[in-house]
């Protein structure tokens, strides 16, 4: 499918999603967050995609932010709709994605930028990078889901102070909190992804998968995530991949999951 907003690149089982508006600095609109949705639909539903991996296209931002012009005018309605449509159709689904997510972010994350870094379950950021979430500045709030996924990553008083204050954060300010998981130079940004990528992919994609789930499930409200775990570690054992891989140790080789 042609996208018109993104660039999509399938390459070793890595499916490469760019937002490509760097003249808007990528900023989210609509019909971007519409194309997201149907790419990372089609990541998921292939059987060799092994990992799914966001970044910005130009020299300056990852992503910065909601399409401040394109929300300019909403109404109440129409401002929560925004919200509830782009949590459900685009960060919800990054988060709750079987398959692995990893937000490369190069430049700007701000706003809506940033919420989509959290939601991807891995981020690594360039010493350049510049995250944080500007929206109280605007006479707004996060509306993609950062209210939560901050106080989640880096606790309620780191995430009330970098809400409040508006204020932009160095991608080492950002690896001090626990806001992203690595920082790099530009120019060793693909070599570190692919060092994770390739771990990633020496295991059992389905373990993985429930793994996620897991993980996801002690941040769900109303949910106990000892009994989930309970259940998914269960469901581990009628797993083909289980098969192997403990054959596999048997055997003192290699797990194949492919
Ligand atoms: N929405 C729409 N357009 C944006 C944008 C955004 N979030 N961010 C940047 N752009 C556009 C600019 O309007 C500009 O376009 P024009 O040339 O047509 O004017 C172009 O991208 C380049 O941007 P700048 O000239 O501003 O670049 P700069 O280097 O001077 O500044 C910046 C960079 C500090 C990131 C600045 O662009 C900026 O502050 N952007 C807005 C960041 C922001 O407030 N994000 C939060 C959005 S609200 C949100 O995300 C709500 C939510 O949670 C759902």
């Amino acid at each position: 499918m042609n996208f018109k907003n993104i660039i999509v690149e399938i390459k070793e089982a890595v499916y490469l999603i760019t937002i490509n508006r760097p003249n808007h600095l990528n900023a989210l609109n609509n019909e971007t967050i519409i194309e997201l949705n149907i790419a990372i639909n089609q990541a998921q539903k292939s059987n060799t995609t092994r990992c799914i991996v966001l970044t910005g296209a130009g020299e300056k931002a990852f992503v910065a932010g909601a399409d401040i012009k394109e929300f300019v005018k909403y109404t109440k309605e129409e401002g929560e709709a925004l919200a509830r449509r782009g949590q459900e159709q685009l960060f919800d689904l990054l988060e709750n994605s079987a398959i692995p997510t990893i937000a490369l972010i190069n430049g700007y994350a701000l706003g809506g930028g940033l919420e989509l870094a959290m939601a991807c379950h891995i981020r690594i950021a360039t010493e350049n990078a510049m995250l944080g979430l500007p929206e109280v500045s605007l006479g707004v709030i996060p509306g993609y889901g950062g209210t939560q996924r901050l106080t989640h990553l880096v606790g309620k008083g780191k995430a009330i102070e970098i809400i409040t204050t508006a204020s932009m954060m160095t991608a080492m300010e950002a690896k001090e909190c626990g806001l992203v998981n690595y920082t790099c130079k530009k120019e060793e940004m693909s070599d570190l992804s692919e060092k994770i990528i390739n771990k990633i992919k020496q295991n059992s994609p389905q373990a993985i998968s429930k793994a996620i789930q897991s993980i996801n499930a002690c941040l769900t409200e109303g949910v106990n995530g000892f009994e989930i775990e309970k259940k998914l570690f269960g469901e581990c054992f009628q797993t083909k991949d289980f098969i192997e891989g403990t054959q596999a140790f048997l055997e003192k080789r290699k797990p194949n999951f492919n």
